[in-house]
């Protein structure tokens, strides 16, 4: 479930909104020309899947948004803990590449198969943290301040889209903005707490199962 912080951009930074609520961050979103979309999760691809699988899995719903945006270009971007020896050296190269404020001349379209990631929207004086999850298509328009934060454990698989080979090629801002807003292990451990501390739903009675 998608999870939007939205903060003040000054000095110290202020939480405006923290939801969980569908609408609500999608309503939110769209005043900075942000799309959010949710697909049906293919329960039963394997977890070693390849490339061609994981797009075959999803052929309709890609093919539909290569259709109305024009893009020419698909892949499969994927990160997840293993035991080799050099994996928290290869976490953390790939973590700082995109930490740092950032645009592209072309969107940043990324559909989460599975795992999470944060992006960060730098917009009209607020910074708006979209944690996706396993579901989630987010489309970042082209010039838009932002960043990515796949947090310091990275773990995640997520469809790509592009209009050309060169556009995720960062522009950087030199804007240090990033250091001061809580990044991705911050958030997730402070929605984690907000789950916990929410009461559990009311249990639904039973239908009536008397005899006549
Ligand atoms: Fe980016």
């Amino acid at each position: 479930m998608t999870y939007l912080t939205v903060y003040t951009d000054g000095e110290q930074p202020e939480t405006l909104l923290a939801t969980e609520d569908a609408a609500e961050i999608a309503a939110t979103l769209k005043e900075i020309d942000v799309v959010l979309r949710h697909w049906a999760v293919v329960e039963d691809l394997p977890e070693d899947a390849g490339q061609e699988e994981i797009l075959a899995a999803y052929r309709q719903e890609v093919d539909r948004v290569i259709a109305e945006e024009g893009y020419t270009f698909v892949d499969v971007a994927r990160l997840h803990p293993d035991d080799s020896p050099d994996w928290p050296e290869r976490a953390a190269a790939a973590r700082k590449k995109f930490l740092n404020e950032h645009t592209h001349d072309d969107d940043e379209v990324r559909y989460f198969v599975a795992g999470s990631g944060i992006f960060y929207l730098h917009v009209n004086g607020k910074v708006h943290a979209v944690l996706c999850e396993a579901g989630d298509l987010l489309s970042v328009p082209e010039n838009t301040t932002h960043w990515f934060d796949m947090g310091t454990r990275p773990d995640f698989t997520a469809i790509r889209f592009f209009h050309d080979d060169d556009g995720w090629i960062g522009d950087f801002t030199g804007d240090p903005i990033a250091e001061r807003i809580p990044d991705f292990d911050t958030i997730t451990s402070t929605r984690a707490a907000r789950t916990a501390r929410r009461p559990a739903e009311p249990r639904r009675a039973s239908p009536a199962c008397g005899r006549s």
